[in-house]
Formats: C-alpha cells, sequence, structure tokens
C-alpha cells in the first residue's frame, strides 16, 4: 500500500533511497524511455512534490506509453534530486525547479501537471496551474478545506481544464467490478442496509530525514511549514492536513459515497490524541453516517485505528439481504458472501460476475444440508429446532477481475485518456467535494463532540 503510514518512512529507510533507486531501475525493464521524438500524442507532464507518494505517481507514470516528464518540482533538494534522477535514467528531461511559479511560467508547453504536495497546497497548487492552462491530476484529500477544495472545481470549471482526484479506487477494476456489476447491476447483495470500513494499522514511529539534508528555518518558514519535524510529519498536525481519518478514511469513504450513489445526511464521530504525544490530529477516531437511499436507510461506520493492526487491515465491507461484499484495494481481504436465502449465484458465475466458492484456507465450514435453507438444528434429530438466526450458511465467493498493474496506473491512465480522448474522468473535481466535504465534517464532528447533519446543497461546489 502506498500511503506513508501504512509503509512509514523512518530515517533509516531514508537513508537507504538512493540505493533503492539503483535497485528499482534494474529491477524495472518494462518501463518504456521517453520517445525519441515528439509523438502526435505525447503528453507533456510536470510532477509537483516528489516525496512518497509523488515517486510512486511517478513510477506509475513512466509505464504509460507516450507520457514526457519536463519538469519536476519540490521545495526540498533531497526529493528533487530523486526526481530529477529517475527521469533522467528513462531518458526524460525533466527541468528541476524549487518553485512551481517558476516551473509554470518557463515550460509553456506542459499538457498536464501532476501534483503530490500536503494537502494544505493543493488548492493553490491546482488552481495555479489550471489557470496556467494545464490539466490537473492531484491527490486526495482535495483539500484540508471545503473553501480550498471549492476554489478548485471552480478554478477547473472556469478554465474549461480537466481536474482528476486521486480516489485510485474508482479507476481500480476490481472496485469498478463490484460497483457496476455485483452491487448495483445484478443486484446481488440485496438490499444494503449496512456498511463498515476500517483501516487498523500498528504504531508507526514518526518521520525522519537524512542526517545533513535538513531544509533551514527560513526555508521552511517560507513554504509554510514550523520546523523539520512538521514538514515531515505533515499529515498528524491541523494546519497541514485532515489527520488519519483524511490520510486513510477519506478513500474508503469515498467509497461509500460512490457506490451507493448518495452522500449521507448526517455524521456523528468520536476520536482523539489518546495514544501519541507529538501528533495534534486524532490517532484514532470512529463514524457513523446515515445514508438515504432510494430503498430507504443505509446505516454505515468507519474507523481508523493507528494503534493496533488487529482485526484484519483496511476493507469496505457492504452488507445486504442477499449477501455482503467486503472490498479492499489488498486483494487478499475481498471476500463476497451469499446469503441462505439468496438465489443461486452458479447462473452468475456462469457470466463472470462472481467466481466459484473459495476452497481451501480461509473458506466457511462445509454447509450441512439442513443449513442450505438458514435454519440451524438444535439438539438430536427427534427434537429439531430451527433457529433462523443462523447465519453459518453464508458462501464465500470471489471477484473474478484482478488488477495486474500498479494500484495508481489506471487512474493517472483515466486522467490521461480524458486529457487525449476525451473520455469521462473517473473522479473528477465534483466528485472529489463531496468526499472531501463528507471526511472533514467527521473531524468537526469529532471537535464538537456530537451529531451534524448535511444538507444537500454542502456537497455542491
Ligand atoms: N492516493 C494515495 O494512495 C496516496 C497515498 C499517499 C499519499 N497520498 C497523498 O499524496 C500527497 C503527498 O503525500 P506524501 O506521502 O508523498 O508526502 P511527502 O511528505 O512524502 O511528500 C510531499 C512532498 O511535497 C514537497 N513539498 C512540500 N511543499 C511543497 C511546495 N510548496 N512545493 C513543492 N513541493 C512541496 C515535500 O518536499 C515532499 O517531497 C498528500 O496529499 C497525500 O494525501 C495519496
Amino acid at each position: 500500500m502506498s500511503d506513508p503510514l501504512s509503509s512509514p518512512v523512518t530515517r533509516r529507510d531514508f537513508l537507504s533511497t538512493s540505493a533503492k533507486l539503483g535497485a528499482f531501475i534494474a529491477a524495472a525493464p518494462y518501463i518504456s524511455r521517453a520517445a525519441e521524438g515528439p509523438k502526435s500524442d505525447q503528453l507533456n507532464v510536470a510532477l509537483i512534490g516528489c516525496g512518497e507518494q509523488g515517486s510512486i505517481l511517478l513510477n506509475a507514470a513512466l509505464k504509460i506509453p507516450d507520457i514526457r516528464f519536463k519538469a519536476v518540482c519540490d521545495i526540498w533538494p533531497y526529493r528533487r534530486t530523486y526526481g530529477e534522477r529517475l527521469l533522467k535514467k528513462f531518458s526524460h528531461e525533466a527541468k528541476p525547479y524549487e518553485d512551481y511559479r517558476e516551473m509554470l511560467a518557463n515550460t509553456p508547453d506542459l499538457d498536464a501537471v501532476i501534483i503530490a504536495t500536503p494537502d494544505f497546497k493543493h488548492s493553490e497548487h491546482t488552481v495555479a496551474a489550471l489557470k496556467a492552462g494545464k490539466h490537473v491530476y492531484c491527490e486526495k484529500l482535495m483539500s484540508n478545506t471545503v473553501e480550498g477544495a471549492r476554489a478548485m472545481v471552480l478554478a477547473a470549471r472556469e478554465t474549461k481544464k480537466l481536474l482528476q482526484l486521486g480516489h485510485q479506487r474508482r479507476s481500480n477494476p476490481r472496485y469498478q467490478h463490484a460497483k457496476d456489476k455485483i452491487i448495483n447491476g445484478n443486484r446481488l447483495l440485496g438490499r444494503i442496509t449496512n456498511i463498515s470500513g476500517q483501516w487498523h494499522r500498528a504504531v508507526t514511529d514518526d518521520f525522519g530525514f537524512p542526517a545533513g539534508q535538513g531544509l533551514s528555518e527560513a526555508k521552511l518558514n517560507e513554504y509554510g511549514f514550523a520546523n523539520m519535524h512538521e514538514f515531515r510529519n505533515w499529515r498528524w498536525f491541523k494546519r497541514y492536513a485532515g489527520g488519519p481519518m483524511s490520510d486513510l478514511g477519506a478513500h474508503q469513504i469515498d467509497v461509500y459515497n460512490w457506490a451507493l450513489g448518495v452522500n449521507p445526511r448526517m455524521c456523528l464521530a468520536s476520536g482523539g490524541v489518546d495514544y501519541y504525544k507529538t501528533h495534534e490530529w486524532y490517532d484514532n477516531a470512529i463514524a457513523i453516517f446515515e445514508y438515504p437511499t432510494k430503498e430507504g436507510v443505509v446505516r454505515a461506520t468507519y474507523e481508523v485505528l493507528t494503534t493496533t493492526s488487529a482485526g484484519g487491515g483496511y476493507h469496505e465491507y457492504f452488507m445486504g439481504d442477499m449477501g455482503s461484499l467486503k472490498i479492499s484495494e489488498n486483494p487478499k481481504y475481498t471476500k463476497i458472501y451469499r446469503e441462505a436465502r439468496a438465489p443461486e449465484w452458479e447462473p452468475f458465475a456462469e457470466k463472470g460476475i462472481v467466481a466459484a466458492p473459495l476452497s481451501g484456507e480461509g473458506a466457511p465450514p462445509p454447509v450441512k444440508p439442513w443449513e442450505k435453507v438458514g435454519v440451524k438444528k438444535l439438539g438430536g434429530p427427534s427434537k429439531a429446532v430451527v433457529d433462523v438466526r443462523e447465519t453459518a450458511a453464508l458462501s464465500a465467493w470471489e471477484i473474478p477481475v484482478t488488477l495486474d498493474k500498479a494500484i495508481h496506473q489506471p487512474h493517472l491512465e483515466n486522467f490521461f485518456d480524458a486529457v487525449r480522448k476525451g473520455t469521462p474522468l473517473n473522479c473528477p473535481g465534483e466528485s472529489a467535494f463531496a468526499t472531501a466535504v463528507t471526511i472533514l465534517k467527521i473531524n468537526e464532528s469529532i471537535a464538537a463532540q456530537k451529531m451534524l447533519t448535511f444538507q444537500p446543497g454542502d456537497f455542491t461546489a
């Protein structure tokens, strides 16, 4: 998983980055080098923010044909040099910049800009790039303020440029299959009544930086950071980001909104700085939502815990009266369950909607004939008592769709296709705005210690 908190970069990890870069390049012969000469469908691209996620997007974009990086911008020479060197290895003569304004002014032939800076800079960087006439792919969370997110949508509208936000599950073929063919479409879950979701991760150390690579206090202040600790751990501080609910929950609550096709009408949340001593944001937070769907209310919960990895990692679990779908960006957490009362799923397996029930490890215990109708027999055969609450007759099936690329690649491909061919974006500004409003309200509810409601107009920029 790409979120740095899920694969924390400690000071030691950071020191070995250069060595890893060499190893990565050696191990990646499938990455195409830049085209020898300009092609008609070649897109000129720049990256702003070449940290953890910027590098991941860079590596994914390098696998997409006819993308030529012309510039890379980062205020930290350590990361800027990393990006510049990586691109050079693949014959992309990307000019390094510290200041994005200089980059935009000096690179007029850019078609698109990818933005992977800390959340509090997304709005400024996106609006400037759009106003310079570039299409923008910007990372989530859209912004750490509703006003910032709104300005991004309005700028895209005004400039008629494309704006895609980095909720990459929307372009993941497994998620698309689940949403379009299982939840909606064939409606294998029946009426969805509940969703639960979680991201549980173990305690992590704060990020450090290599000796001698720190930025000066003056330089940090110039770009809005208080000190190196906050610069490296910005996601835990209120002036730069929205904490774990925004960092991790944003991906998953975006899936709730997207799959149901509606936004919530209320949220109630609890959280606190209960564990870490050096952070401002809640380390653990739990939220409840009500979604007013056409079929009735869907009650949903979501929890992000950063102090324990117990309970199976990260997933979204859609629960209906005919079946349930537990889906995750990590395929190992994904399963579909058929309720005993649901029609047989074999016909759907024949059409490739689901795959045959799991067998072996992870499979449910064999179903006895009298359990098939969802009843449990207590006592001996002569004293048959049924318990219709029995749930053991659920059968576990699989999603017959896999993602054979880096998890961000299809979302970048969708963005570049939209620029080249006008294909619809999978996560345009308007959709991401609704998710940002939802996420920021959770933090508000925690601070207010009360239930907060949404008005339908809240979700429109
Ligand atoms: N989609 C995903 O799965 C996913 C995963 C991780 C992070 N993200 C998002 O990506 C973004 C970056 O996160 P990260 O983990 O890479 O953080 P990071 O701290 O590793 O990288 C941020 C980079 O931006 C640079 N930077 C800061 N201010 C800048 C400025 N004014 N101009 C130019 N560069 C600047 C920093 O020097 C740093 O190199 C965040 O918005 C985060 O939410 C998304």
